[in-house]
């Protein structure tokens, strides 16, 4: 039988742990995840793309089915490089609706084989982003509960708290 694959798209600047749980609960339900930095062209960027990268390797350590990968192009193209017919997003409240809709709809055109599916992030986790997290990393606040502690570590050496 073949092995059911999906692709975890996201700029991932840096992943939180609203993002950890979307790849926990994806990984026991796909044989293999594959996360994968990409570009969005309307956000700046905190960390490179390595960094992010290391970022995610380091919080999924515990994952044996998660594979980490950067790619500089079209997300469907990604998906077709590792097999993949599935991309999941997390969707946190209405708010985010609009702009997932966009993104599947275009998707959706540029190759209709790929398929998008929604999961609800855990209500502990629907009010966290990786701006807001940078945002209140920046004043010195404790942002343990948003991020694992390796992304903690990191987020106070980038703005020096
Ligand atoms: O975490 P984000 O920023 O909401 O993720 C958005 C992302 C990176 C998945 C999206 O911008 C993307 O797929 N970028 C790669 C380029 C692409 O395929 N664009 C077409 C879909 S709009």
């Amino acid at each position: 039988m073949s092995k059911t694959r999906a692709v975890i798209p996201g700029s991932f600047d840096p992943i939180t742990y609203g993002h950890l749980d979307i790849i926990e609960r994806s990984a026991d339900r796909f044989d293999e995840i594959h996360v994968c930095v990409l570009k969005n062209s309307s956000k700046g960027g905190t960390f490179d793309s390595e960094e992010r990268m290391n970022l995610i390797r380091g919080s999924v350590e515990h994952l044996s089915n998660v594979k980490v990968h950067h790619f500089n192009g079209l997300l469907v193209d990604f998906c077709n490089q590792v097999g993949a017919k599935t991309i999941i997003r997390g969707l946190r409240a209405v708010s985010d609706f609009e702009y997932e809709l966009r993104l599947t709809s275009m998707n959706k055109k540029l190759n209709s084989n790929v398929e998008t599916m929604y999961m609800m992030t855990s209500a502990n986790y629907s009010f966290i982003s990786s701006s807001i997290v940078k945002e209140v990393a920046a004043y010195k606040a404790d942002i343990s509960a948003f991020v694992p502690p390796n992304v903690e570590k990191a987020l106070k050496e980038k703005f020096n708290v």
